[in-house]
């Protein structure tokens, strides 16, 4: 074989020796795209994502002003006021009603009375939690009428989530198995 025979047959070896080698650089970055993208995906669907808690259910329940009283938003308690008979669930004016806030003294109350005359007297609220609800006597027409804005803000502001009655009244409901 001449010299220019002898380098074809060289030439064809090493072209051979390297095309059939897999680890060439384009091999290598493909490999690593590819188990790359192939552990991402698995460990993503491995992963499970933690499922977002929601508030508790509301239940509607019947209230006295002795078991209402809890609910006056301290140790991170929820923040009831009952209306005329109607408790509305006011946690989300925490700031208003929370430990500290400006109207926190309704919290946990009958705040029919303080609202209707706009006051925050302590004597505005029912003093025997066992005894009857305020009847709102005494209360004129303009007083009613602030108590009903009141009554409509917190309607289509906050949910209402139970009732509030004596515990006369209540006990009556029991014996008759209304609670
Ligand atoms: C100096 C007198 C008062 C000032 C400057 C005042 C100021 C305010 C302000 C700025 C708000 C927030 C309004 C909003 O952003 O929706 C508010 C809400 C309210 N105020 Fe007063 N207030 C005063 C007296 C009273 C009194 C005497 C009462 C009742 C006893 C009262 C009961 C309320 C209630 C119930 C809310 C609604 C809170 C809610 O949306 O849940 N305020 N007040």
């Amino acid at each position: 074989m001449d010299y220019v025979g002898h380098r074809v047959v060289q030439e064809a070896a090493k072209e051979a020796a390297s095309t059939t080698t897999p680890f060439t650089p384009l091999n290598l970055i493909l490999l690593s795209v590819l188990v790359y993208t192939a552990v991402s995906t698995f460990s993503r669907s491995n992963t499970t994502a933690p499922i977002p808690r929601g508030p508790p259910p509301k239940v509607f329940r019947t209230y006295t002003p002795r078991t209402l009283l809890p609910f006056n938003g301290e140790n991170g308690n929820p923040i009831f006021f009952a209306v005329r008979g109607r408790v509305f669930d006011v946690s989300n004016g925490r700031n208003f009603y929370g430990p500290g806030g400006p109207y926190s003294n309704f919290a946990g109350r009958d705040a029919s009375r303080g609202l209707a005359c706009h006051s925050f007297d302590t004597d505005m609220l029912t003093e025997d939690l066992d005894g009857p609800l305020d009847t709102l006597d005494g209360l004129g027409p303009s007083e009613m009428d602030a108590l009903q804005g009141w009554e409509e803000t917190f309607s289509g502001k906050y949910d209402i989530v139970g009732k509030l009655v004596s515990v006369a009244d209540y006990n009556a409901g029991k014996a008759a198995g209304a609670q």
